[in-house]
């Protein structure tokens, strides 16, 4: 541990004024996270040990639902801050720059998406809920030269950079890094170190300190690339009328387990005893962070992501997240919510889903089309040609109709025409050397298609 302080002291003798000012913050909480590191002896959740929540800690939607809304709204809308998690990059499906920059329908990208509901909501109800951005060094610049196209929306936007921490050699436990800067030999030293930095970094920004002082109440944080994570009336009102209420999480229950994509639904469908996905929609006091922050008793597990660098160099990076911090908030609560709050786009699996005629866009939502049957979103799998988001888009010249699709998995070197329409479960498989092409205006209903087999 002296030896990491003393390679901390070294980095930050790279640099001098405000930089300086700016490292010194982030690694006092890096020291924090570090300590905590070496003294837990093994994983820090034993999935195991963990048990179902009490049935009465969970309200279900529908409860809250049918008490109904007040006059007064708007009153309670003017103290809510709403919070986007911005600092991830969209590396995953091949993009470069902030993943809240693609586009995902009808050339709005995430962000402006986000920017239309907040704007619909101040206009519906003549309200000032404002917008906050969590960013990170990796997409402070790109997205500040963006949001300048929404200088006369009716939406007031405020930033805040996360923490910026080492990565750190997996043997020796010492950064990677030779100084402060974050390129060349530097590009991969340094990491935003997850969502749950949220608590730390909004506290230390002065901006939580100033929206209270404005007379904000609470906060709404969700990941931007969740589109169905929007401002919920009747949660609001549920828990603007608790007398204590401190934090609100939503989660979603899962009914039949359908295939979900992020990291966390992983380990959710790797224990089944657990019927409730946490889709990190989160509800939280101001004053309540504030003053979490200021007695140091956020507590969050610390999670250890191993990673290799492009020259073979295996790290670790140390993070947390957001909703972990539940526990430490009295009074908390989880809702069950409906799974149309939880539409995370992760993949150009998910994003054929939202592009296509499944979807309505209203006022910046989305809203499952009612002239689908069913109200399950179908199983898409779309193989490795399809990973990145310019490959996926040049092999379908539009987006196929999949009002009535069940199931679609496609394989290999697959290109799709225009007007294509896709019924119940379709299978595309173009082997090693092969090539589909989907002629336009073919319509596949619970067909298998591979190799040379064309219909
Ligand atoms: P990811 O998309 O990277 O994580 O981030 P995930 O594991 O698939 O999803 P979760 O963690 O289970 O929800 C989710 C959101 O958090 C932001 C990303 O920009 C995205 O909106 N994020 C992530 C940050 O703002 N900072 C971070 O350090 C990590």
């Amino acid at each position: 541990e002296s030896s990491m302080h003393k390679e901390l002291e070294k980095l930050i003798s790279t640099v001098k004024g405000a930089d300086a000012e700016i490292s010194r913050k982030d690694f006092e909480g890096f020291k924090k996270l570090f300590h905590r590191f070496l003294q837990v002896k093994g994983p820090s959740v034993d999935w195991a040990k963990i048990q179902r929540p009490p049935e009465e800690s969970i309200q279900p939607y529908e409860k809250i639902k049918a008490k109904g809304l007040p006059d007064n709204v708007a009153d309670s809308l003017n103290k809510l801050v709403v919070v986007k998690l911005n600092g991830g990059l969209g590396t995953s499906m091949g993009c470069k720059g902030p993943k809240s920059l693609i586009s995902v329908r009808n050339e709005n990208t995430f962000l402006d998406l986000t920017v239309q509901q907040i704007e619909h909501l101040n206009k519906t109800f003549n309200a000032d809920v404002p917008l906050v951005l969590m960013n990170s060094f990796n997409t402070d610049e790109d997205t500040k030269k963006i949001l300048q196209k929404y200088t006369h929306h009716r939406v007031k936007i405020h930033t805040f950079n996360q923490s910026r921490y080492p990565r750190i050699n997996k043997e020796s436990l010492l950064p990677v890094a030779k100084d402060l800067g974050t390129t060349g030999e530097n590009a991969e030293a340094w990491y935003p170190p997850g969502h749950g930095d949220i608590y730390a970094s909004f506290h230390n920004s002065g901006l939580l300190d100033k929206l209270i002082a404005e007379g904000k109440e609470y906060i709404f944080v969700s990941n931007i690339d969740n589109l169905g994570a929007t401002v919920d009336l009747h949660i609001l009102h549920h828990l603007m009328s608790q007398p204590n209420g401190n934090a609100a999480s939503s989660s979603w229950r899962s009914p039949t387990k359908p295939g979900l994509t992020s990291r966390v639904a992983h380990e959710f469908k790797s224990v089944t005893k657990f019927k409730i996905f946490n889709t990190n929609n989160l509800w939280i006091s101001l004053p309540a962070i504030k003053r979490l922050q200021e007695q140091n008793s956020m507590d969050m597990e610390i999670i250890v992501n191993p990673k290799t660098l492009d020259g073979g160099l295996n790290v670790v990076q140390l993070e947390t997240a957001v909703g972990a911090a539940i526990k430490s908030f009295d009074n908390a609560l989880g809702i069950n919510v409906p799974r149309s709050r939880f539409l995370p786009v992760k993949t150009t699996s998910d994003l054929l889903l939202v592009m296509s005629n499944l979807y309505s866009l209203d006022a910046g939502s989305l809203t499952m089309s009612h002239k689908r049957e069913f109200p399950t979103t179908p199983h898409v799998k779309l193989g490795s040609s399809f990973t990145k988001v310019h490959d996926y888009l040049t092999r379908f010249e539009s987006i196929p109709d999949m009002l009535e699709l069940d199931h679609l998995t496609v394989s290999g070197d697959v290109t799709f025409g225009k007007q294509v329409s896709l019924k119940g479960t379709v299978i595309i498989i173009a082997n090693h050397g092969d090539r589909i092409d989907i002629p336009a205006g073919a319509m596949l209903e619970n067909k298998i298609v591979s190799g040379n087999l064309r219909i």
